[in-house]
């Protein structure tokens, strides 16, 4: 158990037909159709060989992009990559809950794995409401018939309240599968860590989240946040700054300006705790140009922390026990504007004794592009999850586990 929810260990598996809910969704290179990265594939590796291994019929459930975006494909290649990377065969099951599918489940044999079309190919799935609305869907209504267990192991697609996400743990005995134990776990300690000091550093495009972020961090464990990307604008701005007239139209364009109080309110309240940067580096007609925050306004648009920043950053990271990152500094696409990330990721890489944590986005894509996955302690499969698991934001996913029953009720 852990949370309340139940894992692999707390079902006998043999013999039973287990739905496994993944979060494959992988970015596509649009010319090839082939992915541009498999990491979302690899993290399901472990839930997977153990139930092949421990004699259960895999049926997994899993969404590939949005409708209408160039991203939104068949799970056909995913059946295939996945295959290589378990070294077991996984069938690909061109249907989602309609005869064909159903008849391809009950044909299953014990250890098989199978891998259903994809879940968004349905237009109800892509409904958010309650589990128990959800379980009355004709895709949880149709297969639960069918299946023993429900896995979830979706934590990248946590937060949604979606029929497959959420729906089965009305209608079946349910837990959580490796991955999204992990992810609880390993999300949980960093709220919890005892390894001093406990260090967030914040960036990216979602204030509105990463805000939520720094109430909660601060008013628990956390001992310092470090800023950068649109949050430190908008606190910069919030501080009184006046960060250029191409900066905040970003700002105003997001809507972020609606945050300016609260970050007002937050400064006021933990002003020692929370660091923004003393110089950034503005994008001078594809130039980085670098300037002290009070030198501002310039008509350019900041695009990176500063190098004295960065350095200061960097000094404080090597002393921390626990450091969790999120969110991109500058703008990551951009080689010149990506410096400020990559140091920090490399830091953290280099930090052999602390606790350290990444979630989501240009921060996930750092590590992988700096080849120093391996040496992070652990690299949420959530973009958007891990913010809000970390702000202390319910999980429609985890929620639901918690909330499961034990028999079918549809
Ligand atoms: C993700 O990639 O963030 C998850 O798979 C959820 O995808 P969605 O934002 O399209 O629901």
């Amino acid at each position: 158990m852990i949370d309340g929810i139940k894992t692999l260990d707390d079902f006998k598996l043999e013999g039973k037909t287990v739905l496994v809910r993944c979060d494959f969704n992988t970015p596509i290179d649009p010319a090839t159709g082939g992915f541009l990265e498999d990491r979302r594939l690899r993290s399901h590796k472990d839930t997977l060989l153990e139930l092949s291994q421990k004699k259960a019929k895999v049926v997994i459930m899993a969404h590939q992009g949005r409708s209408g975006e160039a991203e939104f494909t068949t799970t056909e290649n995913h059946a295939k990559h996945l295959g290589e990377i378990l070294g077991v065969k996984v069938d690909y099951i061109e249907d989602i809950f309609g005869k064909y599918a159903r008849d391809k489940i009950k044909a299953m044999k014990d250890g098989e794995i199978s891998l259903l079309e994809n879940v968004r190919f349905y237009s109800e799935e892509e409904t958010e409401r309650p589990s128990d609305v959800q379980a009355t869907t004709f895709v949880v209504k149709k297969l639960s018939p069918l299946i023993d267990i429900f896995i979830n192991d979706c934590f990248g697609a946590a937060h949604r309240s979606q029929p497959t996400v959420v729906g089965f743990t009305r209608t079946l005995p349910s837990g959580a599968g490796r991955l999204m134990e992990k992810e609880i776990s390993s999300l949980s300690k960093v709220h919890t860590s005892t390894k001093k000091p406990v260090v967030f550093v914040l960036g990216g495009a979602k204030v509105n989240d990463s805000i939520k972020i720094v109430e909660k961090a601060l008013s628990s464990n956390v001992d310092m946040i470090l800023t950068g990307g649109l949050l430190a604008n908008v606190l910069l701005a919030a501080k009184g700054y006046r960060i250029g007239e191409p900066s905040i139209e970003i700002i105003r364009g997001k809507k972020f300006i609606e945050q300016i109080p609260m970050a007002k309110e937050l400064l006021d309240k933990y002003e020692d705790r929370i660091v923004l940067p003393a110089d950034v580096a503005l994008n001078k007609n594809g130039e980085r140009v670098e300037i002290s925050v009070s030198n501002l306004p310039m008509d350019y648009k900041i695009e990176d922390v500063g190098s004295s920043t960065i350095q200061k950053y960097v000094d404080i990271l090597k002393k921390a026990g626990t450091i969790f990152a999120n969110g991109a500094l500058g703008v990551y696409e951009t080689p010149k504007f990506a410096i400020a990330t990559e140091k920090i990721i490399n830091t953290m890489a280099e930090c052999k004794n602390a606790f350290t944590v990444i979630g989501g986005g240009d921060t996930v894509a750092a590590a992988r592009n700096l080849n120093v996955e391996d040496k992070i302690t652990h690299i949420s499969t959530g973009g958007k999850a891990s913010i809000m698991f970390l702000a202390g934001s319910k999980l429609a996913a985890i929620d639901a586990l918690k909330n499961s029953v034990e028999g079918k009720v549809v």
